[in-house]
């Protein structure tokens, strides 16, 4: 085939540099823990260390939105003292932090199903976002209680109410309309995605966000993940030429 009849490379980046947006799936502190005879828990606590470190390092990068994800909805399949570790470590990080979070200009989203959280809990989480709704330095985004897939059924359930309230036409849910009902409606996409620990797989995160998100999936579990770890994702995304089905610029035009 010529080049003449290769599609235009619109959307077609040559060099990715700094991601705009980085979610992290931040898995490993079970085995942390586990390796140093301490229980799971204990690799929590620790896991809320690299959280601050990572918040701190994406600032500096000039990564524009950090996406962590926090607990699963899977993740209520847990034992039950497990699950109220994970539940008391997100109040505890926003009572210990949302002070130096809020000075920082750090803007918080959280983001996930809210119907099954402790009133208290909502209650802060409302305020985390109510105090630095006027920030506008790093978007942190919390995936607290989330789920791709029931992120996606809420979002189809609203375009289905709006349809049946008559303030959306069904030819008129597009991809672009439907993304407006996604918890995520304000953030673009995420670029680089980072599973630490080693495992391969997404675990229900961000599915329709991530269409055409860069992955990297370091060994480091996550209380170990630091500074430098961080970088060397960033540098490997750098790397990547992401083509969104197009072809790259320099085949397309030689
Ligand atoms: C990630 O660490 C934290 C959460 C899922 C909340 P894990 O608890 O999954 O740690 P591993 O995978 O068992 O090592
Ligand atoms: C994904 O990790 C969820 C979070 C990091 C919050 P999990 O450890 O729960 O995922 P699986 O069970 O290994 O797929
Ligand atoms: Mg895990």
């Amino acid at each position: 085939m010529s080049n003449a009849a290769l599609p235009e490379p619109d959307g077609v980046e040559p060099a990715a540099g700094v991601p705009r947006h980085v979610a992290i799936i931040m898995d490993g502190n079970g085995r942390w823990a586990g390796k140093r005879g301490l229980p799971r828990t204990l690799g929590h606590r620790k896991g809320v260390e690299t959280v601050r470190r990572v918040v701190r390092h994406a600032g500096e990068r000039g990564i524009a939105v950090l996406t962590l994800f926090a607990f699963s909805r899977e993740n209520w399949n847990r034992p039950r003292s497990e699950v109220s570790e994970l539940m008391a470590l997100l109040r505890h990080f926003i009572r210990s932090d949302l002070d130096d979070l809020v000075k920082n200009n750090v803007k918080i989203t959280v983001i996930g199903g809210r119907a099954d959280l402790a009133d208290d809990l909502l209650q802060m989480i409302e305020d985390a976002e109510g105090r630095t709704a006027g920030n506008d330095g790093l978007e942190l985004v919390l995936a607290f209680n989330y789920g791709g897939r029931d992120e996606l059924v809420r979002a189809a359930r609203r375009a289905a109410e709006a349809v049946a309230a008559g303030t959306l036409a069904p030819q008129d849910l597009t991809e672009e309309t439907f993304t407006r009902f996604l918890d995520t409606a304000r953030f673009p996409d995420p670029d680089l995605v980072i599973r630490t620990s080693g495992e391969l797989r997404i675990s229900n995160f961000l599915l329709w966000q991530s269409a055409y998100a860069e992955y990297c999936f370091p060994a480091t579990l996550w209380p170990d993940f630091d500074a430098s770890h961080f970088d060397e994702a960033l540098a490997d995304y750098a790397t990547r030429q992401r083509r969104f089905g197009a072809v790259p610029v320099s085949i397309a035009k030689p």
